[in-house]
């Protein structure tokens, strides 16, 4: 018997409205179990906004977000815990706390002990604790971060930041991860350790959508890339049907598919988007 699985996110006629400007334009888009999905586009496509509408920050204008056959509620906490985690273009990561704690926040939207049991330190407490270190040390190990547990996060070079948003948001425990150009203000070595680090978390069962301007790194990772232009996702496919297609070309005008745009370095920030 054969059966067709619903597609883990299912993004239909997605519409997001700023007064008179239309960001994202009627956009649709799955991303299957086990897949690496790319999402490509000029600068002010409204790449960034599309993850914003998929994850609560905004509620869209028109569309619906299906996560696992089910309309997520409008609320980032709650995303989170239907189980979608994402990274920030701009870093968000407390800049005066260990790399370590930040995991341990990322981790909390899966911890069931209330303030109760914090404040009177119950054993159960000290049990989830220690869970939740291990867990954390676990991820920081997998992202290559485990020797930093103990540095503040601001002090870590800016590919290691980027790493640990990542290790951070896997701390919820999702199903699918989104990253919003993960390997931006990374050297070439950096970001071809990021493409191993994206494989390794598809290899563990976490699906991924990613926004990026490295062509080399979407091109090398995605099974299905989705270029949107103006708001509009005007071609989605593999390398060739993207890279041929001249609508695509017309909007990349001047830079050339091949090559991948300049980083500029962030700093980071607790309030940025
Ligand atoms: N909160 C907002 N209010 C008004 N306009 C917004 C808001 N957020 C985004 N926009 C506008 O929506 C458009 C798309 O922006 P968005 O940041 O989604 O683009 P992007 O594809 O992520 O670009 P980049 O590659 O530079 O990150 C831009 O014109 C932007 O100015
Ligand atoms: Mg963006």
């Amino acid at each position: 018997m054969t059966t067709t699985a619903a597609p883990l996110l299912d993004v239909t006629g997605v519409t997001m409205r700023f007064g008179g400007l239309t960001a994202v334009n009627d956009v649709s888009l799955t991303v299957g179990q086990g897949e690496i999905i790319g999402l490509i586009g000029p600068n002010g496509a409204g790449k960034t906004t599309f993850f914003n509408c998929l994850t609560g920050l905004y509620v869209p204008t028109e569309g619906a977000v299906r996560y696992r056959g089910t309309v997520l509620p409008p609320k980032p906490h709650l995303v989170t815990q239907a189980g979608i985690a994402r990274t920030f273009q701009n870093i968000r990561l407390f800049a005066n706390m260990t790399v370590l704690e930040n995991v341990l926040v990322g981790r909390h939207s899966r911890t069931k002990e209330g303030i109760f049991a914090a404040i009177l330190h119950t054993p159960r407490y000290h049990r989830a604790e220690a869970e939740s270190r291990e867990k954390a040390m676990e991820l920081l190990a997998f992202t290559g971060l485990a020797d930093k547990a103990d540095h503040l996060a601001r002090n870590l070079p800016y590919g290691e930041q980027r790493k640990l948003e990542i290790a951070r948001a896997l701390a919820s425990d999702p199903g699918l991860l989104l990253l919003d150009e993960p390997t931006a203000g990374m050297n070439p070595q950096e970001t071809r350790a990021a493409e191993e680090l994206v494989f390794a978390i598809r290899d563990q069962g976490v699906s991924v959508l990613v926004i990026e301007h490295d062509m080399r790194f979407i091109f090398n990772l995605c099974d299905r890339t989705a270029v949107l232009v103006q708001g509009q996702k005007i071609v989605e496919g593999d390398r060739e049907t993207v890279q041929n297609d001249e609508r695509v070309i017309t909007a990349y005008l001047g830079a050339p598919l091949e090559d991948s745009t300049p980083a500029v370095p962030e700093t980071v920030t607790e309030t940025d988007q």
